[in-house]
Formats: structure tokens, sequence, C-alpha cells
């Protein structure tokens, strides 16, 4: 196992209010596998990626839980002991590759810089920032490009080749893709399972779920804060047990082919201030057509059980 998760929670203490943006997400990362989180827009995935690599933005901070990665919870580490491991032995992928580049040097220059700060020295690091270059398919004149002379999709090569300096344990890749088209979208991500090959393990983020569904080895669901559903993507495509992933997934096209399109009614909550017990409660058709969930449902908060062999779900059903 590289990462193990246990009841993270972070919260934004903002002026308006504490938005309970993350309560209490456990799972594991294993080695060399390619982990996947889908949900919708403000379901706390950023949160989550963050929370891992302990960078949560202000006003944002780790309330609770921890975060072993390989043992060591990076939760209590100091700022300069989690730098020594962010970017080598962790690395991140954003959706937007500019807030990770700095717009006013050359692109070599701050490849080259990442191993420079990890001990390589200069001319080396210059040598093997053009050969990563090329291991990512950008050109390597491109080294004394300023990130603004290049393509999205280039920009975004740049970042991973970054990642791929130090065969890291794992990468988290927060929608690396959205904002590519579709082909520039599926050459990123063969990078990462080329990354994943050499045995890096993924860490991915989405709100596409057929992206999730096309190289992950496991997915996971969150729903308002919360992780609701966890499990090999064959049994969670095929045998969805949380009310709140069968609607999400009815609610798919291209999952969906031959069946009624329907969207999930209502909206989600505001963090500000969740539904007590299940999140998904005011939306649920299931608690709302059984009786016996009454009082449960609204009242308890579902526990994570295993349903099959690592498939997990927390839903008052499966109790
Ligand atoms: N900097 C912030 N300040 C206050 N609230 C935030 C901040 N960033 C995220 N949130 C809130 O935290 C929740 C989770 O957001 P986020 O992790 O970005 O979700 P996702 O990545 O799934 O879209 C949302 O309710 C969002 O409004
Ligand atoms: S716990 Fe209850 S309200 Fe929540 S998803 Fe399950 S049945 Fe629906
Ligand atoms: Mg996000």
């Amino acid at each position: 196992m590289v990462v193990e998760v246990k009841d993270l929670s972070i919260y934004y203490f903002t002026l308006n209010g504490v938005v309970r943006a993350v309560e209490k997400v456990s799972f594991n990362i294993e080695k060399g596998e390619w982990l996947t989180f889908v949900g919708e827009s403000g379901s706390g995935k950023s949160t989550v990626a963050y929370g891992i690599i302990n960078l949560v933005p202000s006003p944002g901070r780790i309330t609770g839980g921890q975060v072993l990665f390989e043992g060591k919870d990076l939760t209590k580490l100091s700022p300069e002991e989690l730098k020594e491991i962010r970017g080598k032995e962790i690395s991140m992928v954003f959706q937007d590759p500019m807030t990770s580049l700095d717009p006013l040097r050359k692109v070599g220059d701050q490849i080259a810089e990442v191993m420079i700060e990890h001990g390589v020295d200069e001319k080396e690091a210059l040598k093997r920032a053009k050969e990563l270059l090329r291991s990512v398919n950008v050109p390597e004149d491109r080294i004394d490009y300023y990130p603004h002379q290049l393509s999205g999709g280039q920009r975004q090569r740049i970042i991973i080749s970054m990642a791929m300096a130090f065969h890291p344990k794992l990468l988290i890749a927060d929608e690396p893709t959205t904002a590519l088209d579709v082909i520039v979208q599926d050459s990123i991500m063969d990078l990462l399972d080329a990354l994943k090959e050499k045995g890096t393990s993924i860490f991915f983020i989405t709100h596409d779920i057929s992206l999730a569904v096309e190289r992950s080895d496991r997915m996971g669901i969150m729903y308002a804060g919360k992780l609701v559903e966890i499990g090999k993507v064959d049994q969670i495509i095929e045998n969805p047990h949380h009310p709140y992933t069968q609607a999400l997934f009815a609610s798919t096209p291209d999952l969906w082919v031959d069946k009624k399109i329907s969207s999930i009614p209502g909206f989600p909550p505001d963090l500000r201030n969740p539904p007590p017990g299940c999140r998904f409660y005011p939306r649920c058709s299931v608690f709302q057509s059984k009786d016996e969930l009454k009082k449960v449902c609204d009242v308890v908060e579902p526990q994570m059980v295993e349903v099959e062999n690592s498939h997990f779900v927390a839903c008052h059903l499966y109790r």
C-alpha cells in the first residue's frame, strides 16, 4: 500500500461559515494501481487531493484524520519534510498547468529546477530536462520557450515530464485533461498510463465518468464531501449499489446507451449546513419509498460496509 487515508476531514473556515468539504473519508491507494474519484463539481474531490499532500489552501484546514504515506503521517510533517516528499515521491498535475508554471521563466529551466532542488547538479539536470521533453513528445527545442508560447496540451505534458523526473511513488492528477480537446486528452492519459507501467500509483480525479472507467483499476464516488462507494471499476459499473451512484450513472448518457437518461432531482446540499445522517437523503428516491428507512437515513450517518470482495458502500440499505 502506498497511501492510507483514514477518516480525513477538511473544512474551509470562511467568513460566511464553516464549509465541511470533506468528512471522514477513508481509502487506500495500492502500489502501481490507478484509482479514480468521480463526483459532481463541489463534492470535495480536489480538497481530498490537496489533503493528501497537506496543501489545503487557506481558509481550509485538515480538521481530523491521517494520511499515511509509507507509514509516515503527512498531516503531521513539517513544511521542510513535506517539501522533500512533494515533487519527488508524490507529484501533482492540476487542471490548469499555468498554476504550476512560472510564466516568466523558460520551461527547460523549470523542469531542471525540480531536479536541482532535489540535489541533481545543474548540467545533468538540463540534459535530463531535454530527455524528459522528448519522452512526453514535446520537441526538444521547446526547452527555451516560455509557457505562453506553448499550447495547453504541451504545457500539461511539461508538468507531467516534471513528475516523471523522479519516478514518483504517487501521481495525483486533478482533472488534468478537462481543458483539452479529446485527442490531446487521450495522449495525456497515455502518458499517465506509461507512468503507471513503471510502478507509479495514480490518483486521478474527474467529473467525467467515461474517462474514469477507461483506465482505472478502482473507482470511488464522492457526494457532498463523503466517499459513498468504492470498488473495482467492473464491480461499480456492473453493480452500483449506492442510490447516488445509480442515479449518477443513470444521468450519464455514455454509460447508459440504451436506457432512459434521468437527471437527479434537487441539488447537492450547502456544505456549511449538510443534512444530518446520510447527506444524500433529501434527494434519495429509495429513502422516500421505504418506510423502514425513515428515522434512520435522516438521523444516522451510514458507515462503509463491504458488499462484495473489495467493494464498499456507505448506505443503510446494506447494513
Ligand atoms: N478556498 C475555498 N474556500 C471556501 N470553500 C471552498 C474553497 N475551495 C473549495 N471550497 C468548497 O469546498 C467544497 C468542495 O470543493 P472541491 O474540493 O473544489 O470540490 P470538487 O473538486 O469536487 O469540485 C465545495 O463546497 C466548495 O465550494
Ligand atoms: S443511506 Fe438512505 S438516504 Fe442515504 S443513500 Fe442509502 S437509502 Fe438513500
Ligand atoms: Mg475540483
